[in-house]
């Protein structure tokens, strides 16, 4: 059990980024408090031999850049909002497009570029980073002035648990999630395709051409989105079926199914070659699975290893994107009388 708190870099204006280091003597935790990014995550294989699970970049200077989100905290909303707008009591507002007309996880300055306080660090059998950021009413067009706390803790059995606190003093969209990069081999020079993949959902929300939710929930039974049952995540990503074809993979919302209990087992992800299995719990109403699709070799990872398409899995837990235009969709608005807060878990064992 040990907390360490070292510097990770300076930001261009001179500040300081620092990494903190949360072990529980088995798996062990790094993050930034720059965008609250997951530097590392490192757990051991069925052998006892640990590795860096977390796809990204070698130190501070690659995550600088416009990149693909590695490890951050995305907000204030995750994934997309058509044409960056939407309507509150009569009133319209304009977020900043950063994907031709679409707002992608936030606008051009998401949270995952701020430099966020540090105001815990724990130790103990469970110990635990407490971070805190401020984003002024009118940041990137939203409104509200919100106030966002996230508690990561590496816990007793071997998870990461990111719990998510939000507040704003006027209504508006909130939608929080981490959008770490896992490779269970940990090793990023090989793809995930025979990873093991369950997620306890029936159905998902179709895309349209801007991978916009068209408002459908649509049932993932008898096509290659359904995932009900442990399945090799290549086995169909390559399928004649028009929804992957567009972003050349996974990239979709699935509506995970009601559960009577409080943090329900979502997701479970199991690597047949290390034999690490990832389990993933949430409160929240839905799982973005993303395949990497976009990764091309042109950004350069961790050790000199090219991030590569399809060499790691990302499972975005939050609400359906571009909830804001949805009435069917879980109700994406807080602010007075309406605080956020949600909690995800990704426990790891050996399957
Ligand atoms: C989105 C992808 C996007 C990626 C950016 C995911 O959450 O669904 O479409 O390319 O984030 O890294």
């Amino acid at each position: 059990m040990s907390v360490q708190k070292t510097v990770f870099g300076r930001l261009p204006d001179g500040r300081q980024a620092d990494l903190i280091t949360l072990s529980n003597g088995r798996i062990e935790a790094q993050i930034s408090n720059y965008g609250g990014i997951i530097y590392q995550l490192c757990v051991p294989d069925k052998a006892g031999k640990k590795a860096n699970l977390i796809l990204g970049h070698d130190g501070l200077e690659g995550y600088l850049v416009k990149g693909d989100y590695h490890g951050a905290l995305i907000g204030r909303y995750a994934n997309r909002i058509a044409k960056g707008r939407f309507t509150i009591d009569g009133k319209d507002y304009q977020i900043t497009q950063n994907e031709g007309e679409t707002a992608l996880h936030g606008g051009v300055t998401g949270l995952n570029q701020k430099l966020w306080d540090i105001v815990e660090l724990k130790d103990g059998e469970e110990p635990s980073l407490t971070l805190a950021c401020f984003s002024p009413d009118g940041e990137e067009g939203f409104p509200g002035n919100l106030r966002v706390q996230v508690v990561y803790t590496v816990t007793a059995n071997d998870g990461l648990r990111i719990e998510y606190f939000a507040q704003s003093d006027k209504k508006t969209p909130i939608n929080l999630t981490n959008h770490a990069y896992f490779n269970l081999k940990g090793d990023p020079a090989q793809d995930i395709l025979d990873n093991l993949l369950c997620i306890h959902a029936d159905a998902y929300t179709p895309i349209d051409a801007d991978s916009i939710p068209t408002g459908e929930l649509a049932p993932v039974q008898g096509t290659p989105m359904d995932f009900t049952s442990p399945k090799p995540i290549g086995r169909d990503i390559c399928a004649d079926f028009a929804q992957l074809k567009k972003p050349m993979g996974y990239d979709h919302n699935y509506v995970l199914n009601a559960s009577k209990e409080e943090l329900p087992c979502i997701a479970e992800v199991q690597d047949p070659q290390s034999g690490r299995r990832m389990r993933v719990y949430t409160d929240q109403p839905g799982v973005q699975l993303y395949t990497a699709n976009f990764l091309d070799g042109s950004e350069m990872g961790k050790n000199g290893v090219p991030l590569q398409q399809h060499h790691a899995l990302c499972l975005e837990t939050q609400n359906f994107p571009d909830s804001v235009h949805q009435p069917g969709f879980p109700d994406p608005f807080y602010g007075p009388g309406r605080d956020y807060h949600y909690t995800t878990i990704y426990q790891f064992d050996i399957g």
